[in-house]
Parts: structure tokens; C-alpha cells; sequence
């Protein structure tokens, strides 16, 4: 038997954006993983698929190039030379909730890959697994950054622009995010979707909301860099309000937002597509339970802490 994991993720800042073209700042969650699990199979019985969480049961002979898992199924089988459906069962399963914007997609199709990988011998890159899971990303994006299949394949922080070579980057001083989840299911599709139809009907309001997103991430990598905690809670804020123009928040994640802004957060912003998900909420040691005790008032259904940047310390 044959396993793998891969993490869920956060985008600190610079979601949308981050699609036309201007950069982003991301990082791998530990505490929230997907795994896949490959079995031997009886010989002739072919290759399926199962998806306990999703309730997902597929055959990869017969399922659909809408089906992301066996999309990816097959184009890590080709690179690897396979050409006849291998007799495995692979079971996947997912800690992360799905549509939620911490890169539940990515993460199913990153484990996935390198189960695949390992099942036959080989350990995947980085790189590697990041481009096949690009792939299904499209499924998922409709017209993905690629920045979730890079922090997902890479797992740790990444300072990420369309088309370039990637960055791992790391905080000078370890953050504190408390992350959470508003119950809400907004699939990222659609929220990209919004947004390019909006930018199509009015380019010029829209590149000057990407611009100055733009600008913030560049001005955040700088508070980062010079550890400057509350810079940096400023700046999730900004970056909250100009996602608010771009309309991907709602009433129930500003909501969590003003809970933990009020319960002592330095800065709070929702983080991936937006609409529902999670909010992001940058917190120092003395106050995380007081945010999170009012991010659950607020109504979140889940709050988990993670540190970033310390695991590479
Ligand atoms: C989703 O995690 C981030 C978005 O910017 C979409 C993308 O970059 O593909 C909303």
C-alpha cells in the first residue's frame, strides 16, 4: 500500500489579482491535509477511484474529462510512461472542507499525484506535481493562477507571480493566523468567474483595483521581511477593503472580519475566492483565544491556528 499527503492553503494576501497577472503572497496549513491511498487491485479489475468524503466512486475507463481526479489520474500515468490502466483501488480522502478557499482541489490532486508516483517508484518534484495539478485547477478556476497547485506542491510560503519562476519565502518573524471557517461553500469558479465578467465590462476600474492590489503585496513582502506585525495587519485590512470593490466578500464573512478586528486582531480579510470560506484574521500569542472565542460568537464553524514561517526556523 502506498500513501501521500499534501497540505491545505492559505492566500495571505493578493487573491484575483493574482490571476491578472500582479503577485501574491501564500502558505501551506499543516493542520488540514489530503491524503490518497493506493492499493493493489485483483488483476483485470482496473483502476478506480474513491472519494469517501465527496461520496465520488469512479472507474477511470469510463469517467469523463470533467472529472478532475481522473484527469490527473491519467496525465501522471502518461508522464510516467504507463500506458495500460494499471489494477489499483485509490482512496482519497480530504480533512480540508471543499470550496472553502483553502485549496481542498489542489491539495486531493496533489497527494494523488504523488501517490501515483510512488506507487511506481519514483519520487515526484516539486514542480513536477505542481504542473499536472494545474490541470485540474482549470476544473476548479475555470482560469487558475496556478497559485494554489505551487503552495500545495511546494508546501511552504510563496511569493508567486503568473508564469514566473516560483519563490519560497519566508517571514522574518513567525505569523500567527487564526483561520476561519465561515460555513459557507462559494465555489472559487465562480467568484473568478464574477470578476472577469466585471473586468471585461469595465477594464480600466478593474486594472486600477489590481494595481493597487498589486502594490499592497509588495508592501506587505516589506513588512514581512522587516517582521513589522502591525504593518502587516494594516495592510490584510486594505487588502480586505479592496477585495470588498471587487465584490467577493459578504455580509457573514465581514461579519467574522469586524469579530476579530474588535477581539484584538492586528488585521483580518477573507482569503481565496471569497463570497463564503474562510476569513484570515493576524493575531500576536496574548490574544489568540480571545479572536478565536469571538470569531465562534461571530458564527465561524471551525477555527484553527497556524503559525507560518516558524516550521522553516
Ligand atoms: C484562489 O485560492 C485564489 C484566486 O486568486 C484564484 C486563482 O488564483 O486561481 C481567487
Amino acid at each position: 500500500m502506498t500513501t501521500a499527503m499534501a497540505p491545505g492553503k492559505i492566500i495571505l494576501v493578493g487573491e484575483h489579482a493574482v490571476v491578472y497577472g500582479r503577485p501574491a503572497i501564500a502558505a501551506p496549513v499543516w493542520q488540514r491535509v489530503a491524503m490518497a491511498t493506493i492499493e493493489p487491485a485483483a488483476p483485470g479489475a482496473g483502476c478506480s477511484l474513491h472519494a469517501r468524503d465527496v461520496d465520488l466512486h469512479l472507474r477511470l475507463t469510463v469517467a469523463g474529462d470533467d472529472e478532475p481526479l481522473a484527469v490527473v489520474t491519467r496525465l501522471a500515468l502518461a508522464q510516467l510512461g504507463v500506458a495500460q490502466e494499471p489494477d489499483w483501488r485509490i482512496e482519497l480522502h480530504s480533512e480540508i472542507p471543499i470550496a472553502s478557499g483553502l485549496g481542498s482541489g489542489a491539495a486531493l490532486s496533489t497527494a494523488l499525484v504523488r501517490a501515483i508516483f510512488r506507487q511506481l517508484g519514483h519520487e515526484a518534484e516539486p514542480a513536477q506535481v505542481s504542473s499536472l495539478v494545474y490541470e485540474s485547477e482549470r476544473f476548479y478556476h475555470g482560469t487558475p493562477s496556478g497559485i494554489d497547485n505551487t503552495v500545495v506542491a511546494y508546501g511552504q510560503p510563496i511569493w508567486f507571480v503568473k508564469g514566473r519562476q516560483i519563490q519560497p519565502f519566508t517571514p522574518s518573524v513567525p505569523l500567527t493566523i487564526a483561520i476561519a471557517d465561515s460555513g459557507v461553500r462559494s465555489p472559487t469558479k465562480t467568484t473568478v468567474g464574477d470578476v472577469r465578467r466585471a473586468w471585461q465590462r469595465e477594464p480600466a476600474r478593474y486594472e486600477s483595483i489590481f494595481d493597487a492590489i498589486g502594490e499592497l503585496v509588495c508592501t506587505t513582502r516589506r513588512a514581512m521581511e522587516e517582521g513589522d506585525l502591525p504593518a502587516l495587519g494594516r495592510l490584510f485590512d486594505a487588502n480586505q477593503t479592496l477585495l470588498e470593490s471587487l465584490d467577493v466578500s459578504s455580509e457573514t464573512l465581514h461579519r467574522l472580519i469586524l469579530a476579530a478586528r474588535r477581539a484584538g486582531a492586528l488585521g483580518a480579510k477573507l482569503s481565496g475566492g471569497g463570497r463564503g470560506g474562510n476569513v484570515i484574521a493576524l493575531v500576536e500569542e496574548e490574544v489568540v483565544n480571545r479572536v478565536s472565542d469571538a470569531l465562534y460568537t461571530a458564527g465561524a464553524q471551525r477555527v484553527i491556528v497556524t503559525q507560518i514561517g516558524a516550521e522553516a526556523r
